[in-house]
Protein backbone atom coordinates (compact mmCIF):
# COMPACT_ATOMS: atom_id res chain seq x y z
CA UNK A 1 0.00 0.00 0.00
CA UNK A 2 1.23 3.66 -0.86
CA UNK A 3 1.60 6.12 1.75
CA UNK A 4 -0.27 9.08 0.75
CA UNK A 5 1.64 12.24 1.71
CA UNK A 6 -0.60 14.62 3.52
CA UNK A 7 -0.12 17.64 2.63
CA UNK A 8 -2.11 19.64 4.17
CA UNK A 9 -1.28 18.17 8.06
CA UNK A 10 2.36 18.78 6.65
CA UNK A 11 1.46 22.67 6.06
CA UNK A 12 -0.01 22.88 9.64
CA UNK A 13 2.64 21.16 10.96
CA UNK A 14 5.27 23.85 9.43
CA UNK A 15 2.65 26.83 9.74
CA UNK A 16 2.87 26.09 13.70
CA UNK A 17 6.57 26.12 13.94
CA UNK A 18 6.04 30.03 12.08
CA UNK A 19 3.58 31.00 14.27
CA UNK A 20 5.81 30.09 17.35
CA UNK A 21 8.77 31.62 15.44
CA UNK A 22 6.71 34.56 14.84
CA UNK A 23 5.56 35.33 17.93
CA UNK A 24 9.70 35.39 19.22
CA UNK A 25 10.36 37.46 16.65
CA UNK A 26 7.74 40.03 17.62
CA UNK A 27 9.06 39.84 21.26
CA UNK A 28 12.58 41.15 19.62
CA UNK A 29 10.43 43.83 18.35
CA UNK A 30 10.48 42.43 14.57
CA UNK A 31 7.00 42.46 12.87
CA UNK A 32 7.33 40.28 9.51
CA UNK A 33 4.83 41.77 6.75
CA UNK A 34 3.71 41.25 3.46
CA UNK A 35 2.48 43.16 0.81
CA UNK A 36 0.71 41.73 -1.86
CA UNK A 37 -0.11 43.78 -5.29
CA UNK A 38 -3.13 42.43 -7.56
CA UNK A 39 -4.24 44.61 -10.62
CA UNK A 40 -6.71 43.65 -11.95
CA UNK A 41 -10.16 41.44 -11.76
CA UNK A 42 -8.71 38.08 -12.11
CA UNK A 43 -10.94 35.69 -10.16
CA UNK A 44 -8.40 33.08 -9.58
CA UNK A 45 -5.40 35.59 -8.95
CA UNK A 46 -8.16 36.91 -6.12
CA UNK A 47 -8.64 33.50 -4.13
CA UNK A 48 -5.10 33.09 -4.02
CA UNK A 49 -4.20 37.07 -2.74
CA UNK A 50 -6.66 36.06 -0.04
CA UNK A 51 -5.46 32.79 0.58
CA UNK A 52 -1.98 34.70 0.52
CA UNK A 53 -3.31 36.90 3.40
CA UNK A 54 -5.27 34.21 5.64
CA UNK A 55 -1.88 32.70 6.20
CA UNK A 56 -0.23 35.24 7.31
CA UNK A 57 -3.35 35.88 9.56
CA UNK A 58 -3.20 32.46 11.07
CA UNK A 59 0.81 32.18 11.83
CA UNK A 60 0.81 36.40 13.27
CA UNK A 61 2.32 38.37 9.91
CA UNK A 62 0.89 41.24 8.91
CA UNK A 63 -0.39 41.55 5.39
CA UNK A 64 -0.74 44.42 3.34
CA UNK A 65 -2.87 44.06 -0.12
CA UNK A 66 -3.06 47.11 -3.07
CA UNK A 67 -5.94 46.21 -5.00
CA UNK A 68 -5.13 48.45 -8.41
CA UNK A 69 -7.36 48.79 -11.52
CA UNK A 70 -7.12 46.67 -14.48
CA UNK A 71 -5.79 49.73 -16.22
CA UNK A 72 -2.84 50.50 -13.72
CA UNK A 73 0.54 51.37 -16.36
CA UNK A 74 3.88 49.80 -15.79
CA UNK A 75 4.93 53.14 -14.42
CA UNK A 76 2.49 53.41 -11.73
CA UNK A 77 3.02 49.70 -10.65
CA UNK A 78 6.68 50.50 -10.71
CA UNK A 79 6.34 53.72 -8.63
CA UNK A 80 4.52 51.24 -5.82
CA UNK A 81 7.39 48.83 -6.11
CA UNK A 82 9.47 51.54 -5.01
CA UNK A 83 7.78 52.90 -2.44
CA UNK A 84 7.38 49.87 -0.96
CA UNK A 85 11.20 48.93 -1.34
CA UNK A 86 12.07 51.80 0.64
CA UNK A 87 9.41 50.68 3.20
CA UNK A 88 11.24 49.37 6.25
CA UNK A 89 7.93 48.30 7.93
CA UNK A 90 7.70 46.06 4.66
CA UNK A 91 9.26 43.03 4.96
CA UNK A 92 7.98 40.94 1.57
CA UNK A 93 6.91 42.23 -1.52
CA UNK A 94 4.55 40.15 -3.99
CA UNK A 95 2.96 40.93 -7.24
CA UNK A 96 0.06 38.47 -8.19
CA UNK A 97 0.66 37.03 -11.39
CA UNK A 98 0.07 36.94 -14.06
CA UNK A 99 -0.57 40.89 -14.46
CA UNK A 100 -2.92 42.50 -17.12
CA UNK A 101 -0.96 41.99 -20.87
CA UNK A 102 0.20 45.94 -21.37
CA UNK A 103 2.49 46.12 -18.28
CA UNK A 104 5.90 44.62 -18.24
CA UNK A 105 5.55 41.71 -16.05
CA UNK A 106 9.41 41.30 -16.33
CA UNK A 107 9.91 44.75 -15.48
CA UNK A 108 8.00 45.25 -12.80
CA UNK A 109 9.42 41.74 -11.01
CA UNK A 110 12.68 42.98 -11.36
CA UNK A 111 11.97 45.79 -9.43
CA UNK A 112 11.59 44.54 -6.45
CA UNK A 113 14.61 44.76 -4.33
CA UNK A 114 15.86 41.18 -4.30
CA UNK A 115 15.84 41.69 -0.18
CA UNK A 116 12.26 41.54 -0.51
CA UNK A 117 11.22 39.22 -3.15
CA UNK A 118 9.40 36.43 -1.29
CA UNK A 119 8.75 34.58 -4.77
CA UNK A 120 12.18 33.96 -5.19
CA UNK A 121 11.52 35.37 -8.51
CA UNK A 122 14.42 38.06 -8.96
CA UNK A 123 17.22 36.89 -11.08
CA UNK A 124 20.03 37.70 -8.37
CA UNK A 125 17.73 35.10 -6.15
CA UNK A 126 17.50 32.95 -9.20
CA UNK A 127 21.53 32.91 -9.21
CA UNK A 128 21.89 32.23 -5.23
CA UNK A 129 19.86 29.54 -5.29
CA UNK A 130 21.56 27.90 -8.19
CA UNK A 131 24.94 28.82 -6.08
CA UNK A 132 23.51 27.06 -3.19
CA UNK A 133 23.57 30.48 -0.82
CA UNK A 134 20.02 31.50 -1.08
CA UNK A 135 17.74 33.06 1.74
CA UNK A 136 14.83 32.76 0.11
CA UNK A 137 13.75 29.71 -1.97
CA UNK A 138 11.23 29.20 -5.29
CA UNK A 139 8.06 28.08 -3.00
CA UNK A 140 6.37 24.93 -4.56
CA UNK A 141 9.96 23.29 -4.91
CA UNK A 142 10.92 24.01 -1.69
CA UNK A 143 7.20 23.00 -0.29
CA UNK A 144 8.35 19.88 -2.04
CA UNK A 145 11.39 20.12 -0.57
CA UNK A 146 9.73 19.76 3.06
CA UNK A 147 7.11 17.11 2.23
CA UNK A 148 10.11 14.57 1.75
CA UNK A 149 11.80 16.01 4.48
CA UNK A 150 8.64 15.57 6.77
CA UNK A 151 8.10 11.82 5.57
CA UNK A 152 12.19 11.55 6.50
CA UNK A 153 12.82 10.71 2.22
CA UNK A 154 16.38 11.46 2.13
CA UNK A 155 17.01 12.19 -2.03
CA UNK A 156 20.75 11.12 -1.19
CA UNK A 157 21.94 9.08 -4.78
CA UNK A 158 18.54 8.39 -5.38
CA UNK A 159 17.73 8.69 -9.19
CA UNK A 160 15.25 12.21 -9.64
CA UNK A 161 13.36 12.66 -12.81
CA UNK A 162 11.54 15.68 -12.93
CA UNK A 163 9.61 16.65 -16.08
CA UNK A 164 8.51 19.91 -17.14
CA UNK A 165 11.18 22.81 -16.90
CA UNK A 166 9.39 26.19 -16.11
CA UNK A 167 11.24 28.46 -14.65
CA UNK A 168 9.31 28.94 -11.30
CA UNK A 169 8.29 25.08 -10.40
CA UNK A 170 10.72 22.82 -12.92
CA UNK A 171 14.01 24.11 -13.41
CA UNK A 172 14.36 25.39 -9.51
CA UNK A 173 13.04 21.77 -8.74
CA UNK A 174 15.74 20.12 -10.49
CA UNK A 175 18.90 22.03 -8.73
CA UNK A 176 17.32 21.81 -5.27
CA UNK A 177 16.56 18.01 -6.07
CA UNK A 178 20.63 17.93 -7.06
CA UNK A 179 21.76 20.13 -3.93
CA UNK A 180 19.96 17.38 -2.17
CA UNK A 181 22.23 14.77 -3.15
CA UNK A 182 19.88 13.58 -5.39
CA UNK A 183 21.23 12.30 -9.32
CA UNK A 184 18.90 14.47 -11.41
CA UNK A 185 17.14 14.13 -14.83
CA UNK A 186 14.87 17.52 -16.06
CA UNK A 187 12.68 16.05 -18.84
CA UNK A 188 10.53 18.34 -21.16
CA UNK A 189 8.12 18.12 -24.33
CA UNK A 190 11.21 17.42 -26.31
CA UNK A 191 12.36 14.50 -24.46
CA UNK A 192 12.82 11.02 -26.28
CA UNK A 193 11.17 8.32 -25.31
CA UNK A 194 10.00 9.81 -21.71
CA UNK A 195 8.63 6.74 -20.62
CA UNK A 196 11.92 4.89 -20.37
CA UNK A 197 13.50 7.99 -18.55
CA UNK A 198 11.02 8.07 -15.86
CA UNK A 199 10.92 4.31 -15.29
CA UNK A 200 14.71 4.86 -13.74
CA UNK A 201 13.16 7.14 -11.34
CA UNK A 202 13.37 6.90 -7.52
CA UNK A 203 11.37 10.61 -7.07
CA UNK A 204 9.45 11.26 -9.84
CA UNK A 205 8.20 14.84 -9.94
CA UNK A 206 5.63 16.07 -12.33
CA UNK A 207 4.89 19.66 -13.02
CA UNK A 208 3.52 19.10 -16.53
CA UNK A 209 -0.17 20.74 -16.39
CA UNK A 210 -1.83 17.49 -17.98
CA UNK A 211 -4.11 15.43 -16.63
CA UNK A 212 -3.26 11.78 -16.32
CA UNK A 213 -0.23 12.41 -18.35
CA UNK A 214 1.82 10.02 -15.91
CA UNK A 215 0.49 6.63 -16.45
CA UNK A 216 1.16 3.47 -14.56
CA UNK A 217 3.58 2.27 -17.47
CA UNK A 218 5.85 5.44 -16.58
CA UNK A 219 6.21 4.76 -12.73
CA UNK A 220 8.77 2.31 -11.22
CA UNK A 221 7.73 0.01 -8.73
CA UNK A 222 7.59 1.57 -5.29
CA UNK A 223 8.65 4.95 -6.76
CA UNK A 224 7.65 8.20 -5.05
CA UNK A 225 5.34 10.17 -6.97
CA UNK A 226 5.43 13.99 -6.33
CA UNK A 227 2.12 15.52 -8.32
CA UNK A 228 2.57 19.26 -8.97
CA UNK A 229 0.28 19.56 -11.40
CA UNK A 230 -3.32 21.33 -10.90
CA UNK A 231 -5.94 20.91 -13.89
CA UNK A 232 -9.02 20.27 -14.61
CA UNK A 233 -10.71 16.53 -16.11
CA UNK A 234 -13.30 15.60 -18.13
CA UNK A 235 -15.73 16.46 -15.22
CA UNK A 236 -14.11 19.65 -14.40
CA UNK A 237 -12.82 18.26 -10.95
CA UNK A 238 -9.19 19.25 -10.10
CA UNK A 239 -6.71 17.20 -10.47
CA UNK A 240 -2.89 16.66 -11.27
CA UNK A 241 -0.90 15.09 -13.77
CA UNK A 242 -0.71 11.77 -12.11
CA UNK A 243 -3.25 8.98 -13.07
CA UNK A 244 -3.66 8.51 -9.51
CA UNK A 245 -5.38 5.42 -9.74
CA UNK A 246 -3.92 3.36 -11.91
CA UNK A 247 -0.21 4.74 -10.67
CA UNK A 248 -0.61 5.05 -6.61
CA UNK A 249 -0.72 1.11 -6.22
CA UNK A 250 2.65 1.07 -7.77
CA UNK A 251 4.32 3.51 -5.73
CA UNK A 252 5.41 3.68 -2.24
CA UNK A 253 5.00 7.04 -1.46
CA UNK A 254 2.78 9.70 -3.66
CA UNK A 255 0.90 13.11 -3.16
CA UNK A 256 -2.73 13.09 -4.07
CA UNK A 257 -4.42 16.40 -5.84
CA UNK A 258 -6.15 18.34 -4.17
CA UNK A 259 -4.08 18.31 -0.67
CA UNK A 260 -0.49 17.60 -1.81
CA UNK A 261 2.09 19.95 -2.85
CA UNK A 262 -0.41 22.80 -3.37
CA UNK A 263 -0.96 23.23 0.75
CA UNK A 264 2.60 23.81 0.91
CA UNK A 265 3.36 27.20 -1.30
CA UNK A 266 1.66 29.35 0.60
CA UNK A 267 3.59 27.83 3.72
CA UNK A 268 6.95 28.31 1.72
CA UNK A 269 6.18 32.05 1.20
CA UNK A 270 4.65 32.32 5.07
CA UNK A 271 8.46 30.60 5.34
CA UNK A 272 10.37 33.17 2.73
CA UNK A 273 8.41 36.29 4.63
CA UNK A 274 10.10 35.43 7.94
CA UNK A 275 13.47 34.49 6.63
CA UNK A 276 13.88 38.19 4.71
CA UNK A 277 12.36 39.71 7.89
CA UNK A 278 15.28 38.01 10.03
CA UNK A 279 17.61 38.56 7.53
CA UNK A 280 16.36 42.74 7.33
CA UNK A 281 17.09 42.80 10.95
CA UNK A 282 20.53 41.13 10.96
CA UNK A 283 19.53 38.31 12.93
N1 LIG B 1 0.49 33.47 -9.65
C1 LIG B 1 0.34 32.12 -9.52
N2 LIG B 1 1.27 31.62 -8.68
C2 LIG B 1 2.02 32.67 -8.25
C3 LIG B 1 3.12 32.79 -7.36
O1 LIG B 1 3.61 31.82 -6.78
N3 LIG B 1 3.59 34.06 -7.17
C4 LIG B 1 3.08 35.14 -7.82
N4 LIG B 1 3.64 36.32 -7.58
N5 LIG B 1 2.06 35.05 -8.67
C5 LIG B 1 1.53 33.83 -8.88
Amino acid sequence: MPHIIDGKAIRDYNLELMKKETAALNAQNIYPCLSVIIVGNDPASRVYVNNKKAACEKIGIISREYALPEETTTQELLNLIDELNADEKVSGILCQMPVPKHIDSTAVLNRILPEKDVDCFHPLNVGKLSAGNGTVMPCTPMGIIKLLEYEKIDPTGKTCVVIGRSNIVGKPMAVMMSQADATVTLCHSKTVDLPSVTRNADILISSVGKPKFVTADMVKEGAIVIDVGMNRDENNKLCGDVDFENVAPKTSYITPVPGGVGPMTITMLMRNTIEVAKEQAKL
